[in-house]
């Protein structure tokens, strides 16, 4: 067989018109594109990066891959959380190698000891009195703008970030067909029940389409679609904008098998109990809403192939604090992140083959996942 008939072989009919495509294969491993995404995607709109309430006290700081840079998040002795690229105005040693922990009152190099206050300021440096040219005020670490929303810090590094309340606030908005809606589940004074991570080796893209569609529910979601029998349909995704889907008539709670759940978050409304909100926020947050919890995902791409996703279970703090029994209430979302990101991986594993050259097909119950390759696309070209 030769090359052109070998080409032949892998060449699809035009689709119709209810049919939309994928992204070709090569938007998922290509480096060149990943790097496009980072610059284009990850360093000019928010990220979600810390839960605020991980650096509770003066001095408390993580440091946060976002895009291809690391930034150091820390809070400050007034209280204020702040953000700096974690980069030595000196000779650019990467001044916290830690993902976190607490200082006293400053961040000193290890190189040559410059030291930076909590604010980013040059405070001291070896020698500096006898080096009159170099100005302190000039050399702080350079500032990322940050802002608290829903209990998490959100990061941008770009010089003049986008409007929060026009992308990240918008999106939940639309999502839940309502501006208010979310205000009920209180999402800033809920507690940390429980957090795992999860190393994906799949391109980020492949975690939010997988998240924005419910196709695949039926298939590989048997504990979420017992608990959701409105899913096991597959039409989900889109269907649910604004009211949210149903808990099955004999579940009691959102539980891996159904029993009765924690106590509820007053602010829920009697319209939003016995159901669940699932929100996608560009790029790479995705929020699950129920009456007693909130899961809440932050994606942190590393490479073409490699995510690192960080969920986090959100309760009411008395519920925390009373050391009632999460296991149940974790183990469905864990094993639904579980199913989603081995479907992720499977698929990641086919995105250099040529039978995949061109991308694959959005049936119409996915089509609103073209939307979301549109904006990617928007932005990288
Ligand atoms: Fe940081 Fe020299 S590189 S003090
Ligand atoms: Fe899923």
């Amino acid at each position: 067989m030769t090359t052109g008939e070998m080409a032949a072989e892998l060449v699809s009919p035009p689709l119709p018109a209810s049919l939309r495509e994928t992204l070709p294969g090569r938007y998922y491993t290509d480096p060149t594109i990943f790097a496009a995404e980072q610059a284009l995607i990850f360093e000019t709109g928010w990220s979600c990066a810390v839960l605020a309430a991980d650096i509770p006290a003066p001095g408390d700081f993580e440091t946060v891959q976002v895009g291809r840079e690391s930034v150091i998040v820390a809070r400050g002795r007034d209280g204020a959380v702040r953000a700096h690229l974690n980069v030595c105005r000196h000779r650019g040693a990467r001044i916290c190698t830690e993902d976190k922990g607490t200082v006293r009152r400053s961040f000193q190099c290890p190189y040559h000891a410059w030291t930076y206050g909590l604010d980013g300021s040059l405070v001291s440096a070896p020698h500096l009195r006898e080096m009159p040219d170099v100005d302190r005020s000039a050399f702080g670490l350079h500032r990322v703008h940050s802002r608290e929303w829903l209990g998490y810090v959100w990061l941008c590094l770009a010089d003049e970030p986008p409007s929060f309340e026009d992308t990240v606030v918008a999106d939940v908005a639309a999502r839940l067909g309502s501006p208010d809606a979310i205000v009920g589940y209180q999402v800033a004074d809920l507690a940390l029940g429980r957090r795992i991570s999860y190393d994906v080796k799949a391109n980020w893209k492949q975690i939010v389409e997988n998240f924005m569609e419910c196709y695949h529910c039926g298939t590989i979601h048997p504990e979420l679609t017992e608990v959701l029998p409105e899913f096991a349909n597959g039409l989900a995704a889109q269907y649910f904008v604004g009211h949210g889907a149903a808990f099955g008539d004999e579940v009691h709670g959102f539980t891996v098998d159904g029993s009765e759940g924690l106590a509820r978050i007053p602010g829920v409304g009697a319209d939003q109990d016995r159901r669940y909100y699932a929100i996608t926020v560009r790029p790479q947050v995705f929020v699950n809403l129920v009456p007693d919890h909130v899961v809440f995902h932050r994606m942190f791409p590393l490479a073409a192939d490699r995510t690192h996703v960080v969920c986090d279970w959100l309760y009411l703090p008395e519920v925390v604090a009373s050391g009632a029994d999460i296991d149940r209430s974790v183990e469905l979302f864990h094993r639904v992140n579980q199913q989603d990101f081995d479907a992720c991986e499977r698929c990641q594993l086919s995105m250099d083959s040529r039978s995949y050259a061109r991308g694959g097909v959005l049936v119409p119950s996915e089509h609103h996942i073209g939307e979301f390759h549109d904006w990617v696309r928007a932005r990288v070209g």
